[in-house]
């Protein structure tokens, strides 16, 4: 999610006989709403709160900044609290959420954790199209954000369990692209509300967000729950049956050994938590966490939040502003695709060291262009500036888009070992809601108080986070997840040290009659 989670990838398990059956095809539609859903969010936001009469209604001291023509800076006419509040108050419910979403999916199951986020999303629809007043406009906001964490949590887990193991890799980056596709939709109604008269078209923008919340729920009162998930609740012949409808055979026996064998283990998994800070699954904690932290710190969601805000701040009208945003969202659409296909081809650490340098240089020139003030007589950009802004703007985010996007989350998923990977992915997605809260919140204030600086700061975590990756990130291209420890890790100039130590660790385990990997 997303960010969300997203589905772990296989990294070359078995493969057992499976037909794409309907079942399977649902679970891809639910994997769409679910991304489209979280990606909607993100890009709906922005559009609204750049829209006058939505700031009139909510914000009327912004509203009334954003008239006067005698403040000179556009910088700090959006700079307010609840209108950050507004945006990021998604989040930090989101993050909370994650903490129930993982013990409902596992004490409940996956298809009753995907119910509970479609409720909450269609309740936080409804409360945002209809609000009155900001506290139901906000509340509609937190709503949603546990809809985000439990959808987050439940829907990459169902979908990973539920895939043939041949289309399971591929469904993690398309769990990104709908999210890029949920930002471009929301950035495309935005667009088209904005036009509509009586002051209403905000509510429209909310609303929509009404159809694959309402699928979302659908689907999961019509789906099945995982074999996985009804195994390792203790309901093994269901598991069983339902895996026969999922698969389209009756010959699922290895199959069903394979799932029972691996709950087993996972059961012995006492406390998954303290398992991750294991000296072993450290070098992966690092990086993930790492990898989230950098990843919000590209500035990526200053974009995808506040684009139209951003775009008026350069002189761009209301109107022109709106529609650069569905450029941007356009360009991170194509460039997700770009990802799908050169991730396995070119690898994981050229594509994150190439669009470094791509993002570095866009920011930088970015913020000289604002530094520069080649303005005209009030603080806007000359128009031919302004556009070359949007340019770079592109620029940035498409290389955004073919590494950091996907690969912040791919990464993850991918390099920790199964024992410690469910975890694991829970503190990746809390982390990233984590810094996408910061992000949302501080942002327009820091607009306000840094102006172009702003865009120098984050290309300054850029070039940190290229020589994070120069030094410290591995490649796992086309390395499966079960020998990731041998041919990565132990190798690892830096991270081999870990590895040795927990050698050690597990020698003296044994002595001491523990399993190593097992409290
Ligand atoms: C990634 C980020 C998310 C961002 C999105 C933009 O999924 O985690 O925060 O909004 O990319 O495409």
């Amino acid at each position: 999610m997303a960010g969300g989670g997203f589905a772990a990838s296989s990294g070359g398990g078995t493969e057992f006989e499976a037909k794409i059956t309907p079942i399977v095809i649902l679970s891809c539609i639910m994997a769409a709403t679910g991304g489209l859903m979280f990606g909607y969010d993100v890009g709906v936001s922005g559009g609204v709160t750049a829209m006058p009469d939505f700031l009139k209604k909510f914000f009327p001291v912004v509203y009334r900044r954003t008239q006067d023509p005698n403040i000179n800076s556009n910088y700090c006419r959006y700079d307010n609290q609840g209108l950050q509040m507004f945006t990021s108050s998604l989040y930090l419910a989101g993050l909370t959420a994650t903490f129930f979403a993982s013990y409902t999916t596992r004490r409940f199951g996956r298809r009753v954790s995907m119910l509970i986020a479609g409720v909450f999303f269609v309740t936080g629809v409804i409360l945002n199209a209809a609000a009155q007043d900001l506290a139901m406009l906000i509340i509609g906001r937190i709503l949603l954000g546990c809809g985000v964490g439990f959808a987050n949590q439940a829907v990459p887990l169902f979908l990973s369990e539920i895939a043939p193991t041949r289309i399971r890799g591929g469904l993690n980056i398309l769990f990104q692209l709908n999210i890029t596709i949920g930002i471009l939709f929301a950035n495309l109604v935005n667009y088209g509300t904005a036009r509509i008269e009586g002051g209403w078209g905000w509510r429209v923008s909310l609303g929509l967000a009404g159809i694959p919340a309402g699928l979302l729920t659908l689907g999961a009162l019509l789906v099945i729950d995982t074999p996985t998930s009804l195994i390792q609740r203790g309901h093994i012949e269901k598991g069983k049956s339902a895996l026969k409808r999922i698969r389209g055979t009756e010959n699922v026996e290895p199959e069903f050994l394979e799932i029972v064998e691996a709950t087993r283990m996972a059961k012995e998994v006492k406390h998954p938590f303290r398992n991750l800070l294991k000296r072993r699954n450290r070098p992966q904690l690092i990086i993930a966490v790492a990898l989230q932290i950098f990843q919000q710190f590209t500035g990526i969601n200053a974009i995808m939040f506040y684009a139209p805000v951003l775009f008026s701040t350069v002189g761009f009208g209301s109107d022109a502003a709106l529609y650069s945003a569905v450029i941007t969202g356009a360009v991170n659409v194509v460039s997700t695709i770009v990802s799908i296909y050169s991730v396995d081809k070119v690898g994981r650490r050229m594509l994150l060291l190439e669009a470094g340098v791509q993002m570095f240089l866009s920011q930088s020139v970015v913020a000289i262009i604002l530094g520069l003030k080649v303005t005209d007589h009030s603080d806007n950009l000359n128009h031919g500036y302004a556009i070359f802004v949007v340019v770079l703007i592109c620029t940035f985010v498409s290389a955004f888009a073919w590494s950091w996007g996907p690969l912040g989350w791919l990464i993850p998923s991918e390099t920790f070992p199964l024992e410690a990977r469910s975890a694991g992915q829970s503190v990746t997605v809390c982390v990233n809601l984590l810094f996408t809260f910061v992000i949302a919140q501080a942002f327009l204030s820091m607009l306000c108080k840094f102006k172009f600086g702003i865009f120098l700061f984050f290309s300054s975590w850029v070039l940190l986070m290229s020589f994070f990756v120069f030094f410290l990130v591995p490649e796992t291209k086309n390395i499966p997840i079960e020998e990731m420890t041998e041919r990565v890790w132990k190798k690892h100039w830096l991270w081999k040290r870990f590895m040795d130590d927990d050698d050690l660790d597990e020698e003296v385990g044994k002595k001491n009659g523990r399993v190593n990997g097992y409290d």
